[in-house]
């Protein structure tokens, strides 16, 4: 990873961790900023502060396990306090695009269980229009992989089914993703409800309204806050 980006990674991961309180049921975001949440989560743990988290994949239930995060399940706590993660573009309304770790679906349910969704990137995430930089991924059942691929192709967003070499990827929930290069989308309400009503799209990566906070990381050490309510200027 680049140094530098590390670093505001990490800036902004360590002051988003610092919003945990005793007592919360924490939902654990997925990728490599949300895993540096875990870390500087784990070092709060070791000087006496208290919670359960909820991961939102295998890779960071192995994390949380090897840090000694304790570990529940929604069964126990089907609301959460807060659940911090990643994101790989933020729009000035604080909207996101997610899902490059193929961890969308279980991130999307945590999010929305959550009483606060705080987001950790550093300043290359922040986009003017969602979809400008980074792939949409759509999750979908296997059966329904081709008649999904023909309806996005048809409605010209330019799908690619994510391989690893020759393989479809699979997700933790046993489905394939497809990355749509939409370009900047103009309207990611009308996008999400078109995404939506195609059978066999399990869900996306556009997570709309969701936000309370972000947290990025800039260069230098400086970490900016953005609560929802106040939208970003960039
Ligand atoms: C995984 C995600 C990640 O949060 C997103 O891809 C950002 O990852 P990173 O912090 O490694 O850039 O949505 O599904």
């Amino acid at each position: 990873m680049n140094g530098d980006i590390d670093a505001r990674k990490r800036a902004a991961a360590e002051r988003a961790a610092t919003l945990a309180e005793d007592g919360m049921v924490l939902g654990l975001g997925t990728g490599s900023t949300a895993a540096l949440a875990l870390v500087a989560l784990a070092a709060r743990m070791r000087d006496g502060l208290r919670v359960v988290g909820i991961p939102s994949s295998r890779a960071t239930e192995m994390l949380a396990t090897q840090l000694g995060i304790p570990l529940v399940t929604l069964a126990d706590h089907p609301t959460l306090d807060l659940t911090i993660d990643g994101a790989d573009e933020v729009d000035p309304a604080l909207d996101l695009i997610k899902g490059a770790g193929g961890a969308l679906l279980r991130e999307k349910v945590l999010a929305a269980a959550s009483r606060r969704l705080v987001i950790v990137v550093d300043d290359s995430k922040l986009v003017r229009h969602l979809g400008q930089r980074s792939a949409l991924p759509v999750e979908v059942v296997p059966f329904a992989l081709p008649t999904v691929v023909h309806h996005l192709r048809e409605a010209g967003l330019r799908p690619v089914p994510r391989q690893i070499g020759e393989t479809l990827t699979v997700t933790d929930n046993g489905n394939h993703i497809i990355d749509c290069h939409t370009g900047p989308i103009a309207d990611a309400r009308a996008l999400d409800r078109q995404l939506r009503a195609i059978t066999g799209v399990v869900d996306h990566g556009l997570f709309l309204g969701l936000t309370s906070a972000v947290v990025i990381g800039h260069g230098q050490d400086r970490v900016v806050v953005h609560p929802r309510g106040e939208p970003g200027t960039w």
